[in-house]
């Protein structure tokens, strides 16, 4: 019996068991939502990949595959409405909060105002996911003094949460480019937030608090990733004479590339692949794509120079930044924007925690004094 499987017979922890830092190559589980194939730069949801479901796929089509295991082309997912009580809550909070903390909070008011029984269901994944981009649009505009915009069921869930942002239906170019995007967001197997949600439910607690305690996790700079700063460093960089320069002067002063490296990916992360493509055939694409492009082959020389041992490619945040700004998203919305995208896959991985569920309750080793008497 190997020590893994000692430990899951819940015999009392011991030092000499091995544990890694941050879980780091522990199995903590099985999923047949999404595979990340790190070596060859794949991505695959229920066995389909990234890319054909980018190109042929909607997010409407891409959630409802992740949580039934059914591709349907043609199914329709339009942003939902807002409760009394969480409207309630968005605006009694503060103009200057984060958009994270105020879908966090939404996401919260929302889940009490719901009946949410265990188990979870496909039905409650499809409403909270509905109700999220609604409640961020209105916070948004309630920050700027104006007034939320009620959802259109004619209109796909990208571009409805647009058009609640903004009070102006899309043009199909702009919308398919966010659509897009959250197709690439939806999925991505055992992050730290959606081990989060799958922790939470399997104490059978509800599909919200799940989402709710998903949302939190991604706020952290060490996940929620921060497409922002790739905008801020071409802004730095100026332009493509320079960038060799301030590239090597970057690293040299032990600074990172935003929008390089990842922990899993070794080859191009297929996500980056696909989300240039979109940026590059958006209609109004940011002035600065043409330089991010050719920054990138020069970071990207300049990297395996710097590191032969260790592949550093492009990372999903590097093509995540021109598609967001150029659908008119500003750079504070870029990580709730992600979190709206991640809703299809937190609440799938609810359900498949849901349908499996065993609590999950790890093993520690304990490093504090021995048993002594209290001081007299
Ligand atoms: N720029 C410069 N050097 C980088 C780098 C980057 N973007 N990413 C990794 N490296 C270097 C590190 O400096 C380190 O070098 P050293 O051994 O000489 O100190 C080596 O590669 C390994 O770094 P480590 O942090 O252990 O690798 P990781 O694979 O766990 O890192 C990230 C993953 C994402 C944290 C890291 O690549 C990073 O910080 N990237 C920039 C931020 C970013 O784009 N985040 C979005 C991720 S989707």
């Amino acid at each position: 019996m190997t020590e893994a499987e000692t430990a899951g017979k819940g015999s009392a922890p011991s030092a000499t068991r091995s544990w890694s830092p941050g879980l780091e190559g522990i199995v903590a589980g099985e999923t047949a939502l999404s595979k990340i194939d790190g070596e060859r730069g794949r991505l695959l949801y229920r066995g389909y990949r990234i890319g054909d479901l980018v190109e042929r796929g909607t997010y409407g089509a891409v959630a409802n595959l992740l949580w039934t295991g059914d591709w349907e082309p043609n199914h329709r997912l339009p942003t939902g409405p807002i409760p009394a009580a969480a409207m309630t809550a968005l605006r009694a909070l503060p103009k200057d909060a984060k958009p994270m903390d105020a879908l966090r909070t939404a996401v919260s008011a929302w889940g009490a105002t719901q009946k949410l029984d265990w188990p979870p269901t496909v039905e409650q994944a499809r409403a909270l996911t509905s109700f999220s981009p609604s409640a961020l649009a209105a916070f948004t505009r309630l920050r700027q003094g104006l007034e939320p915009v009620e959802p259109d069921p004619s209109l796909d869930l990208a571009a409805g949460f647009l058009y609640q942002l903004t009070g102006e239906r899309p043009d199909g170019g702009t919308a398919r480019a966010l659509d897009a995007y959250f197709v690439v967001g939806a999925e991505h197997s055992f992050n730290a937030s959606t081990f989060t949600a799958r922790v939470i439910t399997s104490s059978r607690s509800d599909i919200a608090s799940a989402i709710v305690g998903a949302i939190g996790t991604m706020k952290g700079p060490l996940h929620g990733g921060a497409p922002s700063e790739v905008v801020d460093q071409l802004a730095k960089v100026g332009s493509r004479e320079h960038a060799e320069q301030w590239i090597r002067e970057a690293l040299d002063r032990g600074e990172r590339l935003m929008g390089f490296g990842h922990r899993v990916y070794r080859a191009y992360d297929p996500r980056a692949a696909a989300l240039r493509k979109v940026a590059e055939s958006m209609e109004h694409k940011p002035d600065w794509l043409q330089l991010a492009i050719e920054v990138e082959d020069v970071a990207l020389r300049i990297l395996a120079e710097r590191h032969p041992e260790r592949a550093i490619k492009t990372n999903v945040e590097y093509y995540a930044a021109p598609v967001l700004q150029g659908v008119g998203l500003t750079p504070d919305l870029f990580p709730a924007t992600f979190s709206l995208a991640r809703h299809a896959g937190w609440t799938a991985h609810v359900l498949e925690q849901a349908a499996t569920n065993r609590l999950i309750r790890p093993d520690v080793i304990y490093v504090g004094p021995d048993e002594r008497d209290l001081p007299t």
